[in-house]
């Protein structure tokens, strides 16, 4: 099959990363008979660079003509002086909004190879941490209305059914491909919108009776992803809970230079890139992590395209490099193999 991706490389480390996803994507096509088109636009900085905004109807148009997207980063001390809506997250916001990426997945996946580099003593992290949290993106408290004055100031936090069902739609979706396994966490005893969102998520289960669902308050979830992480597979939850318990459940495995994400919606196109941002202070050195790109580019064949061979052999080949001691400079400790990053993407490539 052919696909068409569009790359938006953004700033910062963005251009070194995507280049050895592409890499990867291509030795992924040339084993398994694919055939991976990319054309580029440009999102953030460059994007100011080149238009004079973040995101412009050029990048859009071909975004929208891909079957899918992979972005790099965006941001860096260059555009800090620009006027507050033309900086370069503004162009993050705008693309999300312009897709409907209303479903933030969030993974956070412990290498074996990575224990060391959890905060968690081993007893608990032990093996095969493997949560997926699924955020609800453009809806909630960060959009509903508001009011300000220096006395008084006031956020909103409406949810609608079809807000939540078409987000735990979405989750069911997910958790079939995996456990089948979905922890819905909410506020139940406090907010209404948690009586809905549980309401709506209950209804919803009787179509997937192969998928286990439970209930767990927000906060009671905080400490649970502490206390025993590894009793959760689907974590599905409103905006900004979800918000925060996926930073709480990234920091778990240790190295945002590993954690990828994908945001998606009921068009085609979803966003693919890695947790991380532009990492100005190491651009241009061969050093970056290409490991969260490159599992964005893994998340983009298995949702996307359905390609779930393809995206379970780009993980197995990180799983082997790592195995075999390989690691970049944010990942490395004591007497392993210290390797850039286009190093990183070559050794990734050699065992797909
Ligand atoms: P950051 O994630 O770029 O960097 C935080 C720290 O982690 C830095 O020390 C960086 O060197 C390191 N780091 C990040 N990714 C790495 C990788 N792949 N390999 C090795 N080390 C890595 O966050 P920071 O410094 O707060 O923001 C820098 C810029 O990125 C800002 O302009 C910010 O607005 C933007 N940003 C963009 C995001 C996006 O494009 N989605 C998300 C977060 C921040
Ligand atoms: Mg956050």
């Amino acid at each position: 099959m052919n696909y068409k991706i569009a790359l938006l490389k953004g700033d910062g480390i963005g251009p070194e990363i995507v280049d050895e996803a592409v890499k990867v994507l291509d030795k992924i096509g040339e084993k398994f008979g694919h055939k991976f088109e990319y054309t580029q636009g440009y999102l953030g900085g460059e994007s100011i660079d080149k238009y004079g905004i973040p995101y412009s109807k050029e990048t859009a148009k071909i975004c929208k003509e891909s079957d899918s997207i992979l972005l790099g980063s965006v941001g860096g001390p260059k555009w800090d002086n620009v006027e507050p809506d033309k900086r370069p997250e503004k162009g993050l916001l705008a693309i999300r909004k312009d897709l409907g990426v209303y479903t933030n997945l969030r993974p956070a996946v412990l290498f074996k190879q990575l224990k060391s580099a959890s905060p968690l003593k081993d007893e608990i992290i032990g093996e095969g941490l493997d949560v997926m949290i699924v955020r609800e993106l453009t809806g909630g408290i960060y959009f509903g209305p508001r009011e300000y004055s220096d006395e008084k100031a006031v956020d909103t936090l409406p949810y609608t059914k079809g807000e939540i069902e078409r987000i735990a739609k979405k989750a069911f979706e997910i958790a079939k491909l995996r456990g089948k396994k979905i922890t819905s966490v909410d506020k139940h005893n406090v907010l209404d919108t948690s009586k809905l969102w549980r309401k709506t998520v209950n209804e919803l289960a009787k179509n997937y009776p192969e998928v286990e669902v439970s209930h767990m308050y927000v906060d009671n979830a905080a400490m649970q992803l502490i206390a025993n992480p590894r009793q959760f597979d689907v974590i599905l939850t409103d905006n900004m809970f979800g918000d925060i318990l996926s930073d709480e459940a990234s920091m778990l495995t240790g190295s945002l230079g590993m954690l990828p994400s994908a945001s998606l919606g009921d068009g085609k196109v979803g966003l693919y890139e890695p947790s991380h941002g532009s990492a100005p202070d190491i651009a241009g050195q061969n050093i970056a992590n290409p490991i969260a790109t490159i599992l964005s580019a893994a998340m983009m064949l298995r949702y996307a395209f359905n390609l779930t061979k393809e995206a379970d052999a780009i993980e197995k080949a990180i799983a082997e490099v790592l195995e075999d001691g390989f690691r970049t400079a944010d990942i490395y400790t004591d007497g392993l193999k210290k390797v850039g990053t286009k190093e990183m993407g070559n050794e990734i490539v050699k065992r797909i």
